[in-house]
């Protein structure tokens, strides 16, 4: 069995590198002038993403709800090279700010290259309770306003030849305790873009869709939630951000990072029983 499963492990991790060799490669002057809009830009991966598209000399728009934060974020861009640095504050669980925000960026940039979806609301990290509004709210913020972003976008990117890349988690294919809120949103996310993928590719569209799998990521609001309940490792929110990136440039339909989520994503349907004792010793419960 042992050997078994080491055999299937090999195979997995061989046909995993031959995909990467021959993913397209990235190519950072393409990304010089580009004309970008950026979610949840005011801390977190968001904003290392900010920073690593100015360090491309691409023309930036960011956005989230804390204006003060947003304004010291877009003047960091402008010393890191980016060509435009604009931002605008918004709350994406209002039903008519996901527009604005667009409106904004098509305005500011005259159309858009990419768009990266990224933002998501605070949730707590606990056992379901019932709170029925708190989920709805969530859904609003983490999924609605990224279908009405996206399809607001849609014109100028088809326009473009441009890219839709939406960040996604681990958790939008395999739920763990104390997230039902949030994992619900992700999954939520990964059915709908994903069938949107299908959609474009069948109608020839110009625009790509990447969706972006990410497992535990360094930033303060991740870590502040499971500090004492889990130490599954955390990878570093800047190489996640520049991951996101060149998966977004290169048009890939998918990027798992770290590149073992994966594996997970694969292996985790195999023997369901195993996967799930896993993930319950993965976390302390104390009643
Ligand atoms: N960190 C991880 O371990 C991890 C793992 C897997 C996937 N991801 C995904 O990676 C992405 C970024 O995660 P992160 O850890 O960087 O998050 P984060 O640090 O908590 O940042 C969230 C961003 O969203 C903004 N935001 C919050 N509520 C908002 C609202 N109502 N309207 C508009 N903007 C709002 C926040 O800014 P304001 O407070 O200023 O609004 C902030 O800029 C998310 O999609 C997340 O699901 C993260
Ligand atoms: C794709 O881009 C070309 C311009 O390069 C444009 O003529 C065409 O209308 C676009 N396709 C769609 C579906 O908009």
């Amino acid at each position: 069995m042992r050997t078994f499963t080491k055999l299937i492990l090999a195979g997995v991790g061989v046909a995993f590198l031959a995909v990467k060799w021959t993913a397209p490669s990235f190519d950072p002057e393409s990304l010089k002038g580009a004309r970008v809009l950026v979610t949840g830009a005011s801390t977190g991966i968001g904003e290392q993403i900010a920073y690593h598209y100015a360090r491309f000399g691409a023309q930036i728009v960011i956005t989230a709800r804390r204006e003060n934060v947003l304004q010291q974020v877009a003047e960091k861009c402008l010393s890191l090279g980016a060509q435009k640095a604009l931002y605008i504050s918004a709350d994406m669980a209002s039903e008519s700010d996901p527009d604005r925000v667009v409106s904004f960026a098509l305005d500011q940039l005259g159309g858009l290259d990419y768009l990266l979806l990224n933002h998501i609301g605070p949730s707590p990290f606990s056992m379901w309770e019932g709170d029925v509004d708190h989920t709805r709210w969530l859904m609003k913020v983490n999924f609605f306003s990224y279908i009405q972003m996206a399809w607001k976008a849609l014109p100028s990117l088809e326009q473009s030849k441009g890219s839709l890349v939406v960040v996604s988690s681990l958790l939008g294919k395999m739920p763990s305790p104390f997230v039902a809120p949030y994992t619900s949103t992700k999954f939520a996310l990964n059915g709908f873009f994903g069938s949107l993928q299908h959609e474009l590719a069948m109608k020839k569209s110009n625009v790509s869709i990447s969706i972006c799998t990410l497992g535990l990521i360094d930033t303060e609001s991740a870590m502040d939630k499971i500090k004492g309940i889990t130490d599954i490792p955390a990878y570093p929110a800047t190489d996640a951000a520049l991951n996101i990136i060149t998966t977004g440039a290169t048009r890939q339909q998918e990027l798992f990072y770290p590149w073992f989520t994966n594996i997970v994503s694969v292996v985790k349907d195999w023997f369901p029983s195993v996967t799930n004792h896993i993930i319950r010793n993965t976390y302390s419960y104390h009643p």
